[in-house]
């Protein structure tokens, strides 16, 4: 059994709001192993990004633990957590807001290089080669963010977050905002780079198409939880969870070989993270709930062949 590269356990962060506290991430554990791309996937607010920046210590957690190659994050102060920290990187959905416009691109690129102490010399020369690798012209170095399009901004973001030659990137919704036809070569380039470079990739995103084609394994959250891990091909062919289901069978490009009236459409509201159903919290959605369902939490069980799920009534 391969060691994972990040452990996560038990991952929780509470956010105070007006309406009271909101469990944005509550109680979520999972592995991630050296190479694969695992993708988050859920709907709009159930906690994906704050997932993501709690796992890279963009923010603190409330509760829980994060190990990295078997070190505890949160035992680490300094030096020590600045290095790590160099190990994990984020692409962000919108490449224009997460760059300076004040900057040009070289500058942009370099500032992780400067941080980490990397000599100016040295410093362009490596920005030049992180631009070939991300398919930017070298005589783009000197331009602003606003001369480039949205695809070529993006490249420019994985290049900066590749600069401290980091095992762990969290991409967050990096293709969201950019054209289908972006979209692909995006997603080509982030290949390409896992492969040559062994990354590791979060890759959180909304769009089942784009999990589909870039995920090894797939994490499926329900406000602030994880109800199913699955290798991806089982999320879409035969998944546990009734959630899985119904947000495969939902997205707007649902699998053709599934007829119409087999589909199960994810019906009602998503209800408030401030006071979320006791027991799954997806019973108020899901047409199997029972009455164990509103009172009990269903644990994360394992089904083996790396399918676990959290359901008292899974659909095999
Ligand atoms: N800084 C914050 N303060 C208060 N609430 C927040 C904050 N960040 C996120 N939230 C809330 O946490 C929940 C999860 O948000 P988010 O992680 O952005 O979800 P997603 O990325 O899946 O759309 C939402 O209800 C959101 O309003
Ligand atoms: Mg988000």
């Amino acid at each position: 059994m391969m060691e994972p590269l990040l452990r996560v356990e038990h991952l929780a962060k509470y956010f105070r709001s007006n309406a009271g506290q909101v469990k944005a991430v509550d109680d979520v554990s999972f592995n991630l192993y050296p190479g694969e791309t695992l993708a988050l996937v859920g709907e709009s607010g159930c906690g994906k990004s704050t997932l993501g920046r709690l796992v890279i210590r963009l923010l603190e957690p409330s509760k829980g633990k994060i190990f990295m190659d078997g070190v505890d994050l949160s035992g680490l102060k300094g030096r020590e957590l600045r290095k790590m920290r160099s190990r994990m990187q984020m692409v962000f959905q919108d490449p224009f807001s997460s760059l300076d416009p004040h900057f040009t691109v070289g500058e942009i690129i370099a500032e992780p290089l400067r941080n980490a102490g990397v000599p100016k010399e040295e410093q362009q020369k490596q920005v030049l080669s992180l631009m070939e690798r991300v398919g930017l012209p070298g005589e783009h170095y000197f331009r602003y963010p606003h001369q480039f399009s949205g695809g070529q901004r993006q490249r420019i973001g994985i290049a900066r977050a590749l600069a401290t030659n980091p095992k762990l990137i969290v991409c967050d919704e990096p293709v969201s905002a950019l054209d289908v036809s972006i979209q692909a070569q995006i997603l080509n380039l982030l290949r390409k780079l896992q492969k040559e470079s062994h990354l590791t990739f979060l890759f959180i995103s909304h769009d089942l198409a784009v999990v589909r084609y870039i995920s090894d394994r797939i994490c499926v959250m329900f406000l602030g939880q994880l109800c199913e891990i699955c290798p991806t091909q089982d999320a879409y062919e035969h998944p546990l969870h009734p959630y899985t289901r119904m947000l495969i069978d939902s997205a707007p490009d649902p699998d053709p070989d599934v007829s119409g009236e087999n589909r199960m459409l994810l019906q009602g509201e998503l209800p408030s993270p401030v006071n979320p159903p006791a027991g799954c919290r997806f019973c108020t959605r899901c047409p199997y709930a029972t009455e164990e369902c509103k009172t009990v939490r269903p644990e994360m069980k394992d089904y083996g062949n790396g399918r676990f799920c959290a359901c008292h009534h899974p659909l095999a």
